[in-house]
């Protein structure tokens, strides 16, 4: 049982493609749908995270429009003044006429210009909201204006046409998001940064605002993680579906591919038993055409006897007629040569259906000429074929000497010859002729097999050798001639059958098959 099983599984395995018969294939297809999903999760997410960022940097981007703005206020009036407190104390670096002033009633005031302010502002919004932006520059009158390493970077690229700089880097408080944008000397600047050789469109420095990244993560976690939740589960979703689906298809494929299998071996069987049903068609055939001259001989034989008994008694008389006793002797010969001849025939018979039957029953390989072989099939199917009103000439001009396995070609031409007769003269309803022709061509030998029948139309023609493919069903017909015949030219001798026809003017069988291999594996 276990056996047969095994063997049921590699029969069938042959057919089944691996994708759908093991499994482990369906791991691997698991596999590549895990990496699939994990990338577009990875870009999503890297999308998610881009897209947070992208609104702090706007954010940043309107605090320094904002800042730059407020500046160019001040600028306008080339620095504003404002009463001197603790925090607001004159800027040192500041070198102009009239830095300090007095109001008429006594108040101190002194002039801020855009970079003092901004730094005041600055610190403001350093307590408040925690944001920092820092002014700038390369070459700075105020040391600790200097730029920080990552704000040196920024200033040479907007030196070479940078417009602004967005990076997340880490900082003292963790990750810090950076911004930053350049400050472009105006003519409103002049007054004070001439005298460092500045022009009007020079880089004079640049505002970097910084913000904690922390919050934005956080904002951007929620997303994420949902995202990682969908997509999940669309994950686990598909791949349970898709499991399930190749273990149905499996299932179904592998009974499907179990019945085609039985499907197979019940044609293979039939096959074969119709093979043996001709095989006893041609025995039956042969029975009844070998009666005839042993029913001549053994008549002949027990005249003799007759004839024997005749001589045996003149002898014993006292007188014997010579001329009486001549005559007994000339009817003995007569009759023996007649036993003689008939039983030659018998012999003969016999030989040629030792030849059919064992060359369709074994396999055998041997030397054959192609037109004995024909005059011994049409001999072996004598009995049918004399009794009907068809005619079969034969037409092989050259001798054609093959090496291989006859009983194919019997077989073959057996077929040929009882389709004929069944379908295009309807068991012999109808009158005709078959024509057979052999020639060679090149390498190949062309057998011609053609009827003035009934003929077929183009559906019959198209169908003709499939097997149980049969206008005769119920009337005896097995629909497998054809499809034996077919089957022995394409796999047997390597070659090709083609089959013409219409409708009331007969049909013809083309055969081509290659001289020098007729068949000698001996698988069946
Ligand atoms: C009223 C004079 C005055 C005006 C107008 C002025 N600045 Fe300044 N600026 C200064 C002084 C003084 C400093 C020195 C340091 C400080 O005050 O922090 C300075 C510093 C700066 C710095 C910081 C780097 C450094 O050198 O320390 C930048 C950048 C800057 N100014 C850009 C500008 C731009 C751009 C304009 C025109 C829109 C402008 N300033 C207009 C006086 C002025």
């Amino acid at each position: 049982m276990a056996q047969e099983a095994v063997q049921e599984v590699r029969n069938v395995a042959k057919a089944v493609p691996a994708l759908v018969l093991q499994r482990r294939w369906w791991a691997v297809l698991v596999l590549l749908w895990a990496v699939a999903v994990w990338v577009t999760l990875a870009t999503h997410m890297t999308d998610i995270r881009a897209q947070s960022i992208r609104v702090a940097t706007e954010g940043a981007r309107n605090m320094f429009r904002m800042v730059v703005l407020t500046r160019s206020w001040n600028a306008s009036h080339g620095g504003v003044y404002v009463p001197i407190t603790p925090q607001t104390q004159p800027n040192p670096y500041l070198e102009v006429a009239r830095r300090d002033v007095m109001t008429t009633d006594g108040q101190a005031m002194t002039l801020v210009n855009p970079a003092y302010m901004t730094r005041l502002i600055a610190e403001k919004a350093e307590s408040d909201s925690g944001a920092i932006f820092r002014l700038t520059s390369l070459r700075p009158i105020r040391p600790e204006n200097a730029a920080d390493d990552w704000e040196r970077v920024a200033l040479l690229g907007f030196e070479n046409g940078s417009k602004e700089v967005v990076a997340v880097t880490p900082g003292e408080t963790g990750q810090q998001l950076r911004y930053m944008a350049p400050l472009l000397v105006q003519g409103s600047c002049m007054p004070c940064h001439a005298k460092q050789g500045y022009k009007v469109g020079d880089v004079r420095g640049g505002i970097s605002v910084s913000q904690r990244y922390a919050p934005i993560e956080a904002a951007t976690t929620a997303g994420v993680q949902q995202s990682q939740w969908t997509y999940g589960a669309v994950f686990v979703l598909v791949a349970a579906l898709g499991w399930l689906l190749l273990e149905l298809l499996r299932r179904r494929w592998l009974d499907l591919d179990g019945k085609i299998y039985e499907l197979q071996h019940t044609r293979e069987e039939l096959v074969q038993s119709e093979k043996m049903a001709s095989l006893g068609r041609m025995v039956a055939g042969f029975a009844h055409e070998i009666n005839t001259p042993v029913g001549v001989a053994v008549g002949a034989v027990s005249h003799n006897e007759g004839a024997l008994d005749r001589i045996s008694a003149m002898l014993s008389q006292e007188e014997v007629s010579e001329e009486q006793l001549r005559e007994e002797l000339a009817d003995l010969r007569q009759s023996s040569a007649l036993a003689m001849a008939n039983l030659r025939r018998a012999a003969n018979l016999v030989q040629s259906f030792k030849r059919t039957s064992i060359d369709q029953t074994s396999e055998q390989v041997r030397t054959f000429d192609m037109k004995e072989l024909i005059n011994d099939v049409l001999f072996a199917l004598q009995s049918v074929l004399k009794r009907l009103p068809i005619t079969v000439t034969v037409d092989c001009p050259d001798p054609i000497r093959l090496d291989g396995v006859p009983g194919l070609i019997e077989q073959l031409l057996t077929n040929l010859l009882m389709n004929a007769v069944q379908h295009a003269f309807c068991d012999g309803q109808r009158a005709g002729t078959i024509r057979i022709r052999v020639q060679r061509e090149g390498a190949n030998v062309h057998l011609e097999f053609a009827d003035d029948g009934v003929g077929m139309d183009a559906e019959q023609i198209a169908r003709v050798f499939e097997p149980f493919y049969t206008t005769r069903r119920g009337q005896g017909g097995s629909g497998l001639g054809l499809y034996i015949c077919y089957s022995i030219v394409t796999a047997r001798l390597g070659g090709s059958i083609e089959c013409r026809g219409q409708p009331q003017s007969g049909c013809r069988f083309d055969v081509r098959f290659p001289a020098e291999r007729v068949d000698k594996e001996t698988i069946s």
